[in-house]
């Protein structure tokens, strides 16, 4: 049984997705950032204060491999996942990547009142415009993609992805 990967900017709904099949389907899901923070015992805002990013970056690949060996589980990855394109390759050897799109309208209504994103401290919508700008040919390289704009629930989103594996599912 091939792994479901989500992929996708933050605030496109990669968790909530993510959960959302789980429970239809019974697979299990692993959210990547939830184990970083639980094997290093600290918030992912203190693994970028306390270590850097690039420390950060070195946990989510060494994760990534890991949880890519595995088979018949759901994988929420974090927005940075695609910066590595090592990632998406293990990912794909035996999971189907779904990458979900949103504009950074809709990314800044969803992320507005979470201050767990390092990376869009202070201001916000200033970092995602030039954050999504700049990793979106990584997720449009992605074959698989969902937009999500537009969408105010995750139950379509959820629906259509497993959809997607099972009629890609060997
Ligand atoms: C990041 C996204 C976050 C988390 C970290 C870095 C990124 O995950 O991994 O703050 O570089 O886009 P979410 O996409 O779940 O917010």
């Amino acid at each position: 049984m091939r792994n479901i990967v989500l992929v996708g900017f933050m605030g496109t709904g990669k968790t909530t997705v993510g959960k959302l099949i789980a429970d239809k389907t019974g697979m299990p899901l692993l959210d990547m950032d939830s184990l970083i923070v639980e094997r290093v015992g600290k918030s992912i805002n203190d693994i970028f204060a306390d270590d850097g990013e690039p420390a950060f970056r070195a946990l989510e690949r060494s994760i990534a491999q890991e949880l890519a060996t595995g088979s018949g589980q759901i994988i929420s990855t974090g927005g940075g996942i695609v910066l590595n394109p090592d990632n998406i390759k293990n990912f794909e050897k035996n999971g189907l990547v779904v990458c979900l799109l949103a504009d950074a309208e809709t990314v800044l209504d969803r992320v507005r009142h979470d201050d767990a994103r390092p990376l869009l401290a202070g201001d916000k919508e200033a970092k995602i415009i030039e954050l999504l700008e700049s990793r979106k040919p990584l997720y449009e390289a992605i074959t698989h993609k969902i937009d999500t704009n537009g969408r105010p629930t995750a139950e379509p989103t959820a629906l259509e992805i497993i959809d997607l594996y099972q009629s890609n599912n060997p």
